[in-house]
């Protein structure tokens, strides 16, 4: 007997009347995706900065609790099940991949303790959780014991396509598009490969599925015209909005339907209060938030888990990953920023490379060419120049001169640097971790520093300035002699 993992799937439950029952969503994505020519599965693609499969997910578990939806894998299962940790979902492995129909079959014993079960395809990422609770309500209404989603497509080349019966649209059957004959071939009602089942008659007829066909695999397509002549009734629902259903199986799909995501990230974006000059040139993915009167300029790119505060200016050719950014922060142009904070009403740029793990606090400034990496640069202190700062700690209102840095790598570890509040580190200082600059302190420019500096202390570490009168006349003179001769 299979886990239960939905208390309205005990069997007493799974004896409730069609309309009212329970349901489990699975996911097929165990396939290798062929088509992509690629090492990695089609589902851990990405469109709009998210796996095709984390789309599907995001969308399914608004329909249905997390612990009633399954994914379906098989190809390179394990790195799929990694990709999907922390999701909540249960897998259900498919070990050899035979087709679509097959992928559900290796999960009757857990789905028949359901009453329904939604298979969704794993490669389609647009689709929206009103389509699918559309498709729910529908199949419920309907008393149907198979569902489909259909769109009508201007191109709907790849797809299988819904051969209906009768005034009341039932299916008769889906073809694939190998399998279309000519008079079939200008069918535009394509199978959107989203489905609601009831479990009984699925598996009471999942088993006479074949494999004759094209590619010798069960085609899951196939129970329509099974369950339709076996009496049972096979309905489609046309999704309202056609491009959800749209699946990526090859680089050019996955490039359209990203193209797709990004605009209407932007679109939503714009309507938040945020403006976006030229998205087109944009790239953004679809978890980033951004407040209102925020001015993204054209060529930004802001991935993963960014968030952006109010009133800020992120200029040209900046890219920016997983950061928190405050509000009123200005970016110049070309900063790279990976995995940081940025407190309210800092201004970083022209060309800041924030390594992961930096805190940069309210109003601190680093300028040009400034490098951080785990860095902590506290209030209103400023690193404008030319500067490696990292494993370092640097207080409230210091001054980091131009071209210093932090040595904080003998080959062997890394060491940190502490600089405490209102220091002044003198330009071109090299600061040899681990090393702490007490408060107050002044470090003068060029120095190198290998020992702790008291608070309040000036610290001078390098050669003399020797004078030497007349020495540069004397040697020009000496020139002029010699070429007279
Ligand atoms: C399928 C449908 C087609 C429909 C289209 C919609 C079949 C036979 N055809 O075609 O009618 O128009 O989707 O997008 O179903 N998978 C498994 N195990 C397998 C094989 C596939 O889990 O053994 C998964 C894949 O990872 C993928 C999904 O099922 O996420 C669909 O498979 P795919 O090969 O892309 O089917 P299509 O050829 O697109
Ligand atoms: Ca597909």
């Amino acid at each position: 007997m299979p886990k239960t993992r939905n208390s309205q799937a005990q069997p007493g439950a799974a004896a409730a009347s069609r309309g009212q029952g329970s349901f489990a969503v699975a996911i097929m994505a165990a396939g290798k995706g062929t088509r992509l020519k690629s090492r990695y599965p089609k589902v851990l693609h990405h469109v709009g900065g998210k796996s095709l499969l984390a789309h599907v997910v995001a969308a399914a578990t608004r329909v249905c609790p997390a612990q009633d939806v399954y994914a379906i894998v098989g190809h390179d299962a394990e790195r799929v099940k990694e990709a999907m940790a922390g999701s909540g979902i249960g897998f259900i492995l498919q070990k050899e991949q035979r087709g679509t129909g097959h992928a559900v079959m290796v999960g009757e014993d857990i789905l028949k303790q359901y009453e329904h079960v939604l298979v969704l395809t794993g490669d389609a990422p647009l689709i929206s959780p009103l389509t699918i609770e559309k498709l729910r309500d529908f199949h419920l209404q309907q008393g149907a014991a198979m569902t489909l989603l259909s769109a009508v497509l201007e191109r709907p080349y790849g797809y299988g396509r819904i051969i209906f019966r009768g005034k009341e649209r039932e299916v008769e059957s889906i073809v694939e598009e190998k399998s279309l004959s000519e008079s079939q071939r200008g069918l535009k009602e394509i199978n959107a490969g989203f489905y609601a089942f009831a479990t009984k008659p699925l598996f009471e007829n999942i088993h006479d599925l074949g494999t004759e066909n094209k590619h010798h695999e069960y085609y899951l397509t196939d129970l329509a015209a099974i369950l339709a002549k076996a009496g049972e009734k096979v309905v489609a629902l046309q999704a309202a909005e056609p491009h959800e259903v749209l699946g990526c199986n090859t680089r050019r799909e996955l490039a359209e339907v990203d193209a797709e995501l990004r605009t209407k990230k932007c679109l939503q974006l714009m309507e938040d209060g945020a403006t976006i000059y030229l998205p087109q040139t944009c790239v953004i993915d679809c978890e980033v938030t951004v407040g209102p009167d925020t001015v993204i300029e054209p060529f930004v790119h802001l991935l993963g888990a960014t968030h952006i505060g109010s009133e800020c200016r992120i200029r040209s050719f900046s890219v920016i990953i997983n950061c928190e950014i405050g509000d009123g922060v200005l970016i110049r142009n070309g900063c790279v920023m990976d995995e940081s904070r940025i407190g309210a009403r800092a201004m970083l740029g022209p060309y800041t490379h924030l390594r992961a793990g930096c805190d940069i606090a309210e109003g601190a400034h680093m300028g040009n060419f400034v490098e951080g990496k785990k860095l902590k640069l506290g209030k209103g202190s400023k690193a404008q120049h030319l500067s490696y700062l990292g494993d370092a700690e640097v207080g409230e209102s210091v001054n980091v001169g131009a071209g210093t840095i932090t040595c904080n790598y003998d080959g062997f570890g890394k060491y940190p640097t502490v600089i405490g509040d209102g220091a002044f580190i003198g330009s071109d200082a090299t600061l040899v971790a681990p090393v702490k600059v007490g408060k107050g302190a002044y470090v003068g420019a060029a120095s190198c520093i290998i020992e702790d500096v008291p608070q309040d202390a000036l610290a001078i570490g390098r050669g003399r300035q020797v004078n030497k009168e007349g020495w540069a006349r004397q040697k020009r003179e000496a020139r002029a002699a010699g070429k007279k001769s």
